[in-house]
């Protein structure tokens, strides 16, 4: 018997064993889960099966869109649509709420899932990690902040939505590592959110910013490799990337369901999360 119902916090060890054995890693996702959950905790759903979770799927509220992020059915019960009950459900569920549009960043095994469910296929996600570091000059102010409100003015215009509580949670996490790129006038050029495992969110309004930002962002310390995935993998984007010594390791597709969200992608450098945007 199947039945599909708001997730709680004492569900996080049973979903993220489910994310752990379905995307084959030995890592926990308790952190970013948890973070993510209590974001919009009112949009995520778990599938029971004969008593037993075995899926999972979430979506963070930014505002006109909402983003899907850590959809997992665990592999003893995957394929026979168990899938596609789940994210039905979940899409009736944010329709309901009037999104203009959903977004995701899809791993391999959702390219032909996801156009099933109306999702169009809309760009290249790739993620880099440092292999060794290049020397660089900066042009602009590059300090650490706590004043949100001052980047959020920047980022609305950006990224098309609020991530106002995304970076409150975020700076809650690792204080200190909100980095923010100025010119002489004191104008916003650009941010970044230095986490201990990857750079993101991550905005610039030139290639020089985000380079500035980049640099000062690679001066912190950091928990294991540091990593970026860029949202969008435009040419700015990249070639910052190999210029830094950065180098690719993994590729994922952006997909839209509805209307595409009013983002300026050619002006964001870094993920939060891949089920984050
Ligand atoms: C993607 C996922 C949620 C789908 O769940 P499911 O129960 O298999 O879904 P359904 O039975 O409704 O649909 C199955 C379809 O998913 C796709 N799919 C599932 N696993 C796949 C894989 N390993 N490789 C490629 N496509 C895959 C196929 O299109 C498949 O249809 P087909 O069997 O007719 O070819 C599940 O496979 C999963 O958890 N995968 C691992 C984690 C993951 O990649 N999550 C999505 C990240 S965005």
């Amino acid at each position: 018997m199947d039945s599909i119902r708001n997730m709680v916090d004492s569900d996080i060890p049973d979903v993220d064993g489910i994310l752990m054995a379905a995307h084959l890693v030995q890592a926990s996702y308790a952190t970013i889960l948890t973070r993510n959950f209590h974001l919009t905790p009112d949009s995520w759903w778990v599938l029971e099966q004969d008593g037993i979770t075995t899926g999972v799927v979430g979506a963070t509220d930014f505002g006109p869109f909402a983003h899907i992020g850590l959809m997992a059915i665990h592999p003893s019960r995957q394929s026979g649509g168990t899938g596609s009950k789940l994210l039905q459900y979940a899409l009736d569920q944010l329709d309901q709420r009037g999104f203009e549009s959903i977004t995701l960043y899809s791993t391999d095994a959702g390219l032909a899932f996801y156009p099933r469910h109306g999702f169009r296929w809309q760009g290249i996600s790739t993620e880099w990690k440092l292999r060794k570091r290049k020397p660089h000059s900066r042009h602009y102010k590059i300090s650490k902040t706590t004043d949100l409100d001052r980047i959020i003015a920047v980022d609305r215009s950006v990224f098309g939505g609020n991530r106002l509580a995304l970076l409150a949670a975020l700076e809650a996490e690792a204080p200190g590592r909100i980095l923010v790129a100025e010119d002489t006038a004191g104008t916003i050029q650009g941010f970044l959110v230095a986490q201990p495992k990857v750079l993101g969110p991550y905005m610039a309004l030139s290639k020089q910013a985000a380079a500035d930002l980049l640099d000062a962002a690679l001066d912190l310390d950091y928990d294991g490799e540091t990593r970026v995935a860029l949202p969008d993998a435009h040419a700015d984007a990249e070639s910052l990337m190999a210029e830094a010594g950065f180098v690719p390791i993994r590729t994922s597709r952006y997909f839209i369901r509805g209307k595409a969200p009013a983002q300026q992608r050619q002006l964001m450098y870094g993920q939060a999360a891949y089920s984050l945007g």
